[in-house]
């Protein structure tokens, strides 16, 4: 076997991961409207995949104004929370593990899909031209311009808090081994983040201390909500993304990564910018100080193969690797990187919404006899 480390099980929270080759988050978009409910079909999309380390599941709303994308799912009402519960048993019916991603969308959404059709919330009223996907008539993915979002005020983001505490609840509740809040790729926890979207003057902007205080305020109720033992946090330092450079420098990302680290969450996952726009990986020195300044298990993400992960643990930098766009066509990753076999090509029509095309018909390996 080659990639040998790639097979080795990994501590994360106080558990253990069968290898360190996990499926990244993947928006699919074949939720069922109304209610978003995860897709009869997720069930086989995901324990197909039950051979990786650690799944973790497409980002998924936190409530109804967390909403952005016609076709996500959500995990505040009973019946998404039954579905997914149908999800989780069958990944772990094939002795695998999965966390749910925790989204609010913020301004990378539309008024049509937001309760009473108000604009979206977000740190300030800044619009950024970002993008989202609803659907036509015809039930076919379409993509336009978010809505400029509103100022959210200060009981709405005590809402929030709540919010992805309650959905914490839900996932302890439906089974998931671990909950990872999304704090990436410019949505609502990134946008209070970001100075360019967060303008305010109150103890949620200003300066980086108030502008990192909701996604500490997140981290925090989400480990009430459940324990440290099973909350990860996912950041995208220093990429650009939905049209929000979000910025910062390596002092204000180990700054932030350091005061995650307070917090103690199981793992910490990076979702490097490469993913985006194929440049821009961080040097070894930076790597370095990320590993210094986090303690736990740390998994990174974009753009990697099977060599460059390979290296990026052996070096110490990361402990387990996600593959998103290969997880897509490949739901037997795992055993085709043991077997160095070549990888199934995606098709791009089929990546958003739709049916059982392009998403449970990727052909895995045949085995040998
Ligand atoms: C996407 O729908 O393309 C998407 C969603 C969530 C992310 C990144 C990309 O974090």
């Amino acid at each position: 076997m080659s990639h040998e480390i790639l097979f080795t099980p990994v501590a994360i929270g106080n558990s253990q991961l069968k290898n360190r080759i996990v499926m990244a988050p993947l928006t699919r978009l074949r939720s069922i409207e109304p209610g978003d409910i995860p897709s009869p079909l997720a069930i086989e999309y995901y324990s197909q995949r039950a051979s990786a380390g650690l799944i973790i599941t497409e980002a998924t709303n936190v409530s109804a104004q967390a909403k952005g994308y016609q076709g996500a799912p959500g995990i505040h009402t009973d019946e998404q929370q039954a579905a997914w519960k149908k999800i989780v048993d069958s990944v772990h019916a094939k002795d695998g593990k999965i966390a749910v991603q925790l989204w609010h969308t913020g301004s990378v959404s539309h008024k049509n899909v937001q309760p009473n059709h108000s604009a979206p919330i977000s740190a300030s009223a800044v619009s950024v031209g970002s993008r989202t996907s609803l659907r036509d008539d015809n039930g076919n993915v379409i993509r336009v311009e978010s809505t400029t979002p509103r100022e959210a005020s200060l009981d709405e983001i005590k809402q929030v808090i709540i919010d992805f505490a309650n959905a914490t609840q839900r996932a302890k509740e439906a089974g998931f081994d671990f909950v990872e809040i999304h704090g990436a790729h410019g949505y609502l926890l990134a946008q209070f983040w970001s100075e360019i979207t967060n303008q305010r003057q109150d103890e949620y902007g200003d300066n980086r201390e108030n502008r990192a205080r909701l996604t500490l305020e997140v981290l925090d109720a989400c480990i009430k909500a459940w324990d440290k033992e099973h909350v990860g946090i996912r950041i995208s330092p220093m990429g650009e993304f939905n049209n929000l450079d979000l910025g910062h420098n390596e002092e204000d990302t180990l700054w932030i990564i350091e005061k995650i680290a307070e917090y103690s969450p199981a793992y910490l996952h990076i979702s490097e910018s490469d993913w985006v726009d194929g440049i821009s990986s961080y040097s070894p020195k930076f790597y370095k100080k990320i590993r210094q300044a986090f303690n736990n298990t740390i998994i990174a993400a974009g753009g990697y193969d099977v060599n460059k992960a390979e290296k990026r643990i052996n070096d110490s930098y990361a402990d387990a690797v996600a593959f998103g766009r290969a997880y897509i066509a490949n739901p037997d990753l795992v055993e085709r990187f043991s077997q160095d076999a070549p990888l199934n090509e995606s098709y791009k029509e089929t990546i958003y919404g739709g049916d059982e095309k392009g998403y449970i018909d990727y052909p895995i390996l045949q085995t040998k006899n």
